[in-house]
């Protein structure tokens, strides 16, 4: 009995040395969902996928893709200059598709610095263009009220120290061929590089809102956290900026304050993603195409309904989203990019109500078919999003006794709530449960109607 004692003691005590070392920072889990509700409450930002890829306008993955040499890629670092890059109009673009954070890459995988860097010579002052571009872009975008991001690749195609691993345009097949290639490569240097840089980014523009580091991709002839130096890197982020959110790709999904949330990629999540059974904050990214730096050809553009739905769908699950606009290299949007702004704008003019401080609904509310639902918990209201206009009679199942009023949100026009109308409906209507709402036969002139429901 006595050794089980000390034995439960021991392990115990074990495992909260074991916890202690897995922290990056002190924050309880109220403080983190404090710092990050601002974000929470936003739901929808702008990715800008920018860089010298847009100049070959076929994937910013193309010096992979193609396995471009550094000499062949060169001519597009003589070249860039976006000369009618504004970036008030892209933030008012922004803004008015609803649009209330924006996350730029400062540098992608090609290595090539959009900020003035004083670690290397590949950067935006040494273009045609001449002028720090992620300065311009803050100020505008900041002036705007929207929050402001940076994205930088932890993964680098052109920085000479980065070890030639199995992302890169120059991977190779053997063990024996990667040696070869990296002989005289020091990723210590490169990782020393990444760390001032990413200092710079977050000291020489005022408060930063959120840092997007990408990407991880550990096992053979990968990286992860030992390569980057994560836990190093994200203290210092953590120091240099208490209030900054984090995204998850460091390779520290075990470390507390390690990742600030999760971010799955160009794919829609079943259910609101968790650890250990936890909800945790999470903001999927999509594109609007194919890609994500401009690409020319590439034409399988998400319609305004898929768009809509996307958000709706993620602000029911509990999540955001951060959707991506690759300009040009004269640095305007693509008329594809601004239709689709437009489109979502319109509705979110009417409708962001149902998304701004919305989440998932609580359980006991079902949700009719053909229906996405979110909650505003601060107002007690319900969101009924119509994705498939119903005919007259639509049924809120268990809902009786839990309505006070409803109306359409884009036009505040009541709906009747009504004993369900028509003839011969045996076996049609539900159980006495059940609430039945009287919509108008015309689906009223919006992408998706939402009916904005009065919690008892
Ligand atoms: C991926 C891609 C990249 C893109 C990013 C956005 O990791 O490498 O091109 O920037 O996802 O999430």
């Amino acid at each position: 009995m006595k050794q089980l004692l000390l034995f439960l003691m021991l392990t115990t005590f074990l495992s909260q040395i074991a916890f202690s070392q897995q922290k990056i920072w002190d924050e309880t889990e109220e403080e983190k969902t404090e710092r990050l509700q601002w974000w929470t409450e936003a739901r929808f930002g702008m990715f800008i996928h920018w860089g010298l890829y847009a100049q070959a306008a076929r994937h910013e993955w193309v010096k992979k893709r193609e396995r471009i040499s550094d000499e062949d890629y060169q001519k597009y670092f003589e070249l860039f200059n976006p000369d009618l890059f504004n970036p008030t109009e892209w933030a008012k673009k922004a803004k008015a598709a609803g649009m209330k954070y924006a996350v730029i890459t400062s540098k992608h995988h090609e290595g090539f610095c959009m900020f003035g860097s004083d670690y290397t010579d590949y950067n935006i002052m040494n273009t045609p263009y001449g002028k720090d571009i992620i300065k311009e872009w803050v100020e505008a975008f900041r002036a705007e009220g929207l929050g402001i991001g940076f994205y930088y690749s932890l993964i680098d195609w052109h920085h000479p120290e980065y070890t030639i691993d199995r992302v890169h345009p120059q991977s190779a097949g053997t063990q024996e061929e990667y040696d070869k290639l990296n002989e005289g490569r020091d990723m210590a240097v490169y990782r020393e590089y990444l760390k001032n840089q990413v200092r710079e980014i977050l000291t020489k523009y005022g408060k930063i809102d959120i840092l997007w580091l990408d990407y991880s991709f550990p096992g053979q002839f990968g990286k992860g956290r030992d390569d980057w130096g994560s836990v190093e890197l994200i203290k210092m982020v953590r120091e240099l900026q208490p209030d900054i959110l984090v995204n998850d790709r460091l390779d520290l999904k075990d470390y507390w304050g390690g990742w600030d949330f999760t971010t799955p990629e160009q794919f829609k999540v079943q259910s609101w993603p968790e650890v250990d059974g936890k909800k945790i904050p999470w903001e999927t990214c999509q594109t609007f195409s194919g890609s994500w730096g401009y690409y020319r050809d590439e034409h399988t553009w998400k319609d305004n309904k898929q768009l809509l739905v996307l958000l709706i769908e993620s602000v029911s699950k509990g999540g955001n989203v951060l959707l991506n606009v690759g300009p040009t290299a004269r640095g305007t949007f693509d008329h594809r990019a601004d239709e689709a702004l437009a489109g979502m704008g319109e509705w979110m003019k009417f409708n962001s109500r149902s998304i701004y401080g919305c989440t998932q609904a609580p359980e006991e509310f079902e949700a009719p078919d053909h229906t996405l639902l979110t909650y505003n918990p601060e107002s007690n209201r319900l969101y009924i999003h119509l994705l498939d206009y119903p005919i007259t009679n639509f049924r809120l199942p268990g809902y009786k006794g839990k309505v006070k009023y409803a109306q359409f949100l884009h036009d505040a026009s009541e709906i009747n709530i009504t004993a369900p109308y028509g003839h011969h409906m045996q076996g049609s209507i539900a159980t006495e449960n059940d609430l039945n709402l009287r919509l108008p036969v015309n689906k009223p002139n919006v992408a998706i109607p939402v009916i904005e429901v009065f919690l008892k």
